[in-house]
């Protein structure tokens, strides 16, 4: 049995979906922080954001992190914001080893276009957008365990990358 195993990236880097894959293949529980807060909150995220304003939402997301922190043998898909803040890091980083999802920006606006989910993104020129949060973030993202380039590979391939790089911290 792995530690936990935390999904960061930013948003559109696939942490959804390649977490629920490696969950699956490890056996191991799934957890989507997001999707968590949805259903506690009977709201979707950008309607959180809307009505409430991000604080909220980052207090909430904090909640959560200090719960599900203490769980073991769990993937935890965050939310690309995560990282914001270091208690949350501090508390996902007791039981977990922090792989980290990235993406060039074009690819990350080719993702997140599908939807209008992403309240930060909702914005004229989303691209700008991406590169600006990218390089406020990347001393954040870089702190990771483990590190997944997205680009061009399959969810499929992305979970047999990950799990090649966990072996090295098999207990
Ligand atoms: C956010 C990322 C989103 C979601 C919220 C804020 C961010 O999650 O938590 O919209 O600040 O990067 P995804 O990374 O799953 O899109």
């Amino acid at each position: 049995m792995y530690k936990n195993i935390v999904l960061i990236g930013f948003m559109g880097t696939g942490k959804s979906v390649v977490g629920k894959e490696l969950a699956k293949k490890l056996k191991m529980e799934f957890v989507e922080m997001d999707k968590e807060i949805e259903h506690q909150e009977r709201m979707k995220i950008k309607d959180i954001f809307e009505k409430f304003g991000e604080k909220y939402f980052r207090d909430k997301e904090t909640e959560l992190v200090k719960k599900i922190s203490d769980k073991e043998g769990i993937v935890i898909s965050t939310g690309g914001g995560v990282v914001l803040r270091k208690e949350n890091m501090e508390a996902l980083r007791k039981k977990g080893i922090i792989v980290c999802l990235w993406a060039s920006p074009e690819n990350i606006l080719k993702r997140i276009k599908e939807t209008n989910e992403r309240p930060l993104l909702n914005v004229a020129d989303p691209l700008k957008k991406i590169k600006k949060m990218l390089a406020q973030r990347q001393k954040y993202y870089e702190k990771a365990d483990i590190s997944i380039h997205t680009d061009g590979y399959s969810p499929l391939q992305i979970v047999k990358e990950i799990i090649k790089k966990l072996k090295e911290y098999e207990p």
